[in-house]
C-alpha cells in the first residue's frame, strides 16, 4: 500500500499513472476470503464453506498494442515486463527468473489463455498496476485476490467467455504451476463467488457451489479475524507435505482421493498406514463431516449454533492435523474464554490468522483478551479486526 489512508482502487490508479504515465481503461477487483470451515479438504476432493471479505486486491488495466504485458504492484519498486508470447516458455519451466510477486498475474495471464486456447500472439497487450488492502501471509487468500482480479479483468479485455468456476481453474493453475503452491480450489472459487452475507458451500469435486446465508447481523454475531502476524508459504514445507500424507492414505485404502473414505473406514486404515499418516487422513474425513453438519446447522438453527463445530476443526488441525502454531493456539483460547461463541485458525496453517465467531457486545472483551493473552506469552501483538461476507471479483 502506498498509504494505510489511501482507498485501494485510488492507489492501483495512482500507481497505473506513476508507472505507465498514462490513464487505465478501468479497474477490477477480487476479494480475499474467510474459510469458515473445512480445511485442507479442498484438495481432497472434500468441502469447504468460505467467504469473501471487504479487503479487495484492485487492479487498473489499459490495453497496449505490442503484444507485451508490463506488470507494477505498490508491494514493489519495479516494473516487470514480457512478451504474452514468452509466457510458454516462462511458465512452469523457468518461473524462477520472475519475481515471486508478479507470477501471479503474469501466470494468470499464461493458463488463461491456455485455456481459452487462445494464440499468445493475437491478444493486444497489457498493462496491469494492482492495490490491496488484503493482509499478506495472514492467511486471508491475498494471493487469490490478485489472481481473481486479474482473471476477471484480462477474461473481458481479451473478449474471453469463461465461466467463474473456469476462472477458479485458471487462479488455481497459476498458483500452482507458476508460483508453485501445490493449493487447492477454494481460495479462487471463494474470490470469484463470493456474495454478501453469504458464505460457500462448495464440492471440491464436482466445483458445485451454493449459497448458504450466514445471517450473522440478524444473530447479532461479528466475525472476528486475530491475525498472528506470523508468516506463513504454502510453496514451501509444510503444505505439501500434508497434501502427500493424504494422498498416501488414500492410495492405502485404494480410493481416488479422501472425500471416499467415511469414519468408519479409519480402523481398517490404521492397520495399513503410520500413526502420523492416520491422524492426517482421519483430519480430514472428520472435517468433511463437520462441514456438512456446520452447513445443516446454519440451515436449521443459525450461526450462533456452530461454535462447538468450529472448535472441533481447531482441535483437529491442532493435534491430528498438526498445523496449528502457538499463537493460533493462544488466540483461539483467549477468544473462547472471553466468550465467543467459536474460534478456530482459518487457511492453510503454520502462521496467519484465526476466526473468532462473537457476539456483538463482546467483540471489544474478546480482541482485549486475545491482545493480553499475546502479550503475557511475549508474542507480538496481534491484528484484530471484523470481516464481513461480501461479493465476490468483479470490475469496479
Ligand atoms: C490454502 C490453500 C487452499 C486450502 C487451504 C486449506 O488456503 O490455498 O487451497 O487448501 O490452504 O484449507
Amino acid at each position: 500500500m502506498t498509504a494505510t489512508d489511501t482507498r485501494p482502487v485510488d492507489a492501483a490508479r495512482a500507481l497505473f499513472a506513476d508507472r505507465f504515465g498514462a490513464a487505465p481503461a478501468g479497474t477490477w477487483s477480487a476479494p480475499g476470503r474467510v474459510n469458515l470451515i473445512g480445511e485442507h479438504t479442498d484438495y481432497n476432493d472434500g468441502f469447504v464453506l468460505p467467504f469473501a471479505i471487504q479487503h479487495r486486491t484492485h487492479v487498473a488495466l489499459a490495453p497496449r498494442n505490442d503484444g507485451r504485458v508490463r506488470v507494477a504492484s505498490t508491494f514493489d519498486d519495479g516494473v516487470v515486463e514480457v512478451g504474452l508470447a514468452e509466457l510458454g516458455a516462462l511458465f512452469p519451466a523457468r518461473r524462477d527468473e520472475i519475481p515471486e510477486w508478479a507470477r501471479y498475474p503474469l501466470g494468470v495471464a499464461w493458463a488463461l489463455l491456455e485455456s481459452a486456447g487462445t494464440d499468445p500472439h493475437t491478444p493486444t497487450g497489457v498493462d496491469l498496476a494492482f492495490a490491496s488492502d488484503v493482509p499478506v501471509g495472514a492467511g486471508l487468500s491475498s494471493s487469490a485476490a490478485i489472481e481473481g482480479a486479474t482473471a476477471v479483468a484480462l477474461a473481458e479485455i481479451w473478449g474471453i467467455d469463461l465461466d467463474r468456476v473456469a476462472l477458479a481453474k485458471v487462479g488455481r493453475r497459476a498458483e500452482n504451476e507458476a508460483v508453485g503452491a501445490p493449493t487447492g480450489i477454494m481460495d479462487q472459487m471463494a474470490s470469484l463467488l463470493g456474495r454478501a452475507d453469504a458464505a460457500i458451500f462448495l464440492d471440491c469435486r464436482s466445483l458445485e457451489a451454493q449459497v448458504v446465508d450466514l445471517g450473522l447481523a440478524g444473530a447479532g454475531l461479528e466475525l472476528v479475524v486475530i491475525d498472528t502476524g506470523v508468516k506463513h508459504s504454502h510453496a514451501t514445507g509444510g503444505y505439501g507435505e500434508r497434501r502427500a500424507a493424504c494422498e498416501r492414505g488414500a492410495a492405502a485404502l485404494g480410493v481416488p482421493a479422501l472425500r471416499d473414505v467415511a469414519p468408519r473406514d479409519l480402523p481398517r486404515l490404521a492397520e495399513l498406514v503410520d500413526d502420523v499418516t492416520l491422524r492426517r487422513v482421519r483430519h480430514v474425513v472428520t472435517e468433511n463431516q463437520r462441514v456438512l453438519d456446520t452447513v445443516r446447522t446454519l440451515r436449521d438453527h443459525g450461526p450462533t449454533a456452530i461454535g462447538d463445530l468450529l472448535v472441533a476443526s481447531h482441535a483437529s488441525m491442532r493435534d491430528d492435523f498438526e498445523i496449528s502454531v502457538p499463537e493460533l493456539d493462544t488466540a483461539v483460547d483467549a477468544a473462547l474464554s472471553a466468550g465467543a461463541v467459536g474460534a478456530r485458525m482459518t487457511g492453510g496453517g503454520f502462521g496467519g490468522a484465526a476466526i473468532a465467531l462473537v457476539a456483538r457486545e463482546k467483540v471489544q472483551e474478546v480482541t482485549d483478551a486475545a491482545t493480553a493473552a499475546f502479550d503475557a506469552a511475549g508474542f507480538a501483538a496481534p491484528t484484530i479486526f471484523t470481516v464481513t461476507p461480501s461479493a465476490g471479483a468483479a470490475r469496479d
